[in-house]
């Protein structure tokens, strides 16, 4: 993708360069346009060492290129990073009388804008107008962030961390290609009571499923999410249901999927749950120094969604594995997607180091008649990509 970072006249500047790095590292080519006072705060080189193209601020050079045009009119995007009040005031006014505003004016492509500014600027009045103005035309405000500000001043103004300025960058730009489809999403792991206080429980973090359900909602779905004990952050465009144990995330699950299209079991389930839970803690001196606990299995959710499927409905399993060796992973895939009878089944490796909690993962996607279908590796929102792209 052809990317604009505008670059503008802030002490966030700084933190430009990793917005800028993190899109050239995605594969990106990334063209920076910085304003003279942007220079000021961070330097050229550093700026084109960085995006790895020429980095341009003068209206009056490659004219023969036209390029005061040329770049607006060829990128897919461009960002604002940092996002001065004045810079703000200037494009929603519509000027062009430097290389960013023509840059600008010149293109039909998504604005991102990630302002960046003191508290009073950011809740002045003309600010505020300028603001709705771009927010009217379609730009994607990002933030700003509250917290401590240049001088000893803190508050709303401060630019969005990097990754969620590169975050709104992507979804700008995705398709919406799942518009219209209705998503139920399952995520994190259960945790089965055994008393008051403990709980039987696994490492899934749920970001998987998270990530999935943040590319559905950017991709136009309408998307529930059923959490199992997660921690991490879920976009506001998300429905997002809270739950514990396996038998609650049943619950939810099922009355959610009846009007689902498609519906994508990304947790982690208890196979077995304690037989009875027990009313108060259990203690050292009552149970002694063995304690067993009688546990039996519990509902295998997929497999009733499976019998209950409604028309055209999709649904998608995974399946964790510890199994080290790659042609064994995917015969227990096999069996697994023929057992569970869903549409695809996502099999990924799990284990000490592996799948669960980190920001990777790398899978390998059956469908019912266990061929391979897709392979991904990559951030979890990249693979999260992936695997819709089979359900759109
Ligand atoms: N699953 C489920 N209900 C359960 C257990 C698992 O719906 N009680 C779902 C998971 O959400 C996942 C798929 O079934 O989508 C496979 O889960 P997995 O733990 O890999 O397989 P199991 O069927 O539990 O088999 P095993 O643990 O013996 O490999």
């Amino acid at each position: 993708m052809n990317i604009v970072v505008g670059v503008t006249g802030g002490i966030a500047a700084y933190k430009a360069v990793s917005v800028i790095r993190a899109l050239v590292l995605a594969g990106h080519d990334v063209h920076v346009v910085a304003t003279d006072a942007a220079l000021r705060f961070v330097g050229l080189p550093t700026l084109e060492a960085i995006s790895r193209n020429p980095v341009h601020h003068e209206l009056y050079d490659g004219v023969a290129q036209v390029r005061h045009v040329a770049m607006g009119q060829a990128a897919d995007v461009i960002v604002l990073a940092p996002a001065t009040a004045n810079t703000i005031a200037r494009v929603a006014a519509g000027l062009a009388d430097d290389l960013l505003g023509t840059t600008i004016l010149a293109s039909t492509a998504p604005l991102v804008v990630a302002p960046a500014m003191h508290t009073e600027m950011w809740n002045n009045p003309a600010t505020v107008h300028n603001i709705a103005t771009l927010r009217a035309r379609g730009a994607i405000i990002v933030g700003p962030a509250s917290g401590q500000l240049t001088g000893s001043d803190s508050g709303p103004g401060r630019m969005s961390e990097p990754d969620d300025i590169v975050r709104a960058v992507l979804a700008a730009v995705r398709p919406r290609d799942l518009k219209g489809k209705r998503f139920v999403i399952t995520a994190g792991g259960t945790r089965e009571p055994i008393d008051p206080v403990r709980f039987i429980g696994n490492r899934s973090s749920g970001r998987q499923g998270v990530a999935l359900a943040t590319v559905a909602s950017e991709r136009g779905a309408t998307v529930t999410l059923i959490g199992a004990n997660i921690d991490i952050p879920v976009p506001d465009s998300i429905a997002t249901i809270m739950v514990t144990s396996s038998s609650e995330l049943a619950d939810a699950t099922f009355e959610a999927a009846a009007s689902a299209d498609v519906v994508i079991m990304a947790a982690a389930v208890a196979d077995y749950r304690t037989e009875a839970i027990a009313e108060s803690k259990l203690k050292k001196e009552i149970e002694g120094d063995e304690l067993t606990l009688r546990l039996v299995k519990t509902e295998d959710i997929l497999a009733t969604l499976v019998s209950r499927r409604r028309r055209n409905q999709t649904i998608v399993g995974f399946a964790a594995e510890t199994e080290p060796n790659d042609d064994r992973l995917l015969e227990l895939g096999r069996a697994k997607i023929e057992r569970k009878d869903c549409d695809f089944l996502v099999v990924n490796r799990v284990g000490w180091q592996e799948g669960f909690g980190g920001d990777d993962n790398s899978v390998t996607v059956l469908n019912r008649a266990g061929d391979i279908v897709m392979k991904a590796s990559g951030t979890k929102l990249s693979v999260a990509s992936h695997i819709l792209d089979l359900l759109n």
